[in-house]
Parts: structure tokens; sequence; C-alpha cells
């Protein structure tokens, strides 16, 4: 169809910033990579669905859905840019853990790679001095500490509660929290 001009293809008359190849190979690889964290984050939800583990389950479901976000946005940052975003192949995530301790310390390794391929993003940014993917990746550095915080505490807390009795009353603590920010 020779009508149609792919952005990714036609010279950007609008921005004069072209994005540097550096940039573009590490914003696609950290948009993947957060593409198999949501997937991660759905091996963990089905994995305590599986154990009726509900608290947990929703609360990993609601993490691949901001991780599918994440992705999104880096998407639509390269498209925005007049670079078409390349998908790569995800590998099939750990559906199997040992405990719920061994499930949560999983998740706060994926986060803390996840910030590692982050903080490689911004490297290329600074060291191309591509102002846009800077500011954006800014957001996700941000982002990152919160979502250590949040992984780190789930941990100790899981830690924390010895017995099968008390997991399930923090399964449902979570339940409760999330049905409560669900309603505000
Ligand atoms: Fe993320
Ligand atoms: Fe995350």
């Amino acid at each position: 169809m020779a009508f149609v001009h792919k952005r990714s293809e036609r010279t950007p008359l609008m921005q004069k910033t072209k994005v540097p190849a550096k940039v573009i190979a590490e914003l696609n690889r950290q948009m993947n990579h957060e593409l198999s964290a949501a997937h991660g984050y759905r091996g963990l939800a089905l994995w305590c669905s599986d154990l009726n583990l509900k608290g947990f389950a929703a609360y990993f479901a609601k993490q691949a859905a901001e991780e599918l976000a994440h992705a999104e946005k880096i998407s639509k940052h390269l498209d925005d840019r007049g670079v078409m975003p390349e998908l790569a192949a995800i590998a099939a995530p750990k559906q199997n853990f040992k405990s719920l301790f061994d499930a949560a310390q999983h998740a706060l390794g994926m986060e803390q790679a996840n910030t590692e391929g982050i903080n490689a993003v911004y490297e290329a940014a600074l060291a191309a001095k591509d102002y846009p993917s800077q500011v954006l990746m800014q957001w996700f550095i941000n982002e990152q500490v919160e979502e250590e915080a949040w992984a780190t505490e789930m941990v100790e807390r899981v830690q924390s509660a010895t017995c099968a009795g008390s997991l399930s009353d923090l399964d449902r603590h979570i339940e409760r929290l999330l049905a409560d920010e669900a309603k505000s």
C-alpha cells in the first residue's frame, strides 16, 4: 500500500531531536522487560490463587496490570518520536514456588532487576544527551523506589508471619486493603 506512510519510516519534520540508536535499543529492551515482568506477576498471581491466597493473587494481578502500563508508556514514547517499538518473545514465567516467602522474594528480585534495567536506559539517555528519554526515565526511577519499598515490605511481612494462620490473616488484610482502594 504505497499511500500508507509509516511514522517509523518518514523523516520527522516536527521533531528536531532524532532518537539515538543506543537509546532506541535500551528503550526497546526495557519495554520488553516490563512486559516480561507483567508475565512474571501473572505467574505469581496464578500460583497464589491456586493456594487460595486471594489477597496476594489480587495484589500480584494488580502489579501485572501496572507493568503492562509501564510497557505502554515506553511504547508510546517511542511511537510519539517516530520509532516503531519492537516486541520480543517473552519467556514463560516462574509459576512454582517453595513457599509464599519464596514467591515474595521472587517479586522483590523482579523489581530489583527492573530497577537495574531502568538505570541502564537512563545511563544511555545521559550519554547520548537525549533529554526526552531522560525525563521519561526519571519518572520510572521514582516509581521503582516505591516498587522496591512495597516488595521489601511484603518480604518482611511474609517472613514475620510464622504460621499458616498468620499468613492467611495477612492475605485477608491485603484483600481488604485492595477492596478499600477500589472503593476510594
Ligand atoms: Fe515496571
Ligand atoms: Fe514493578
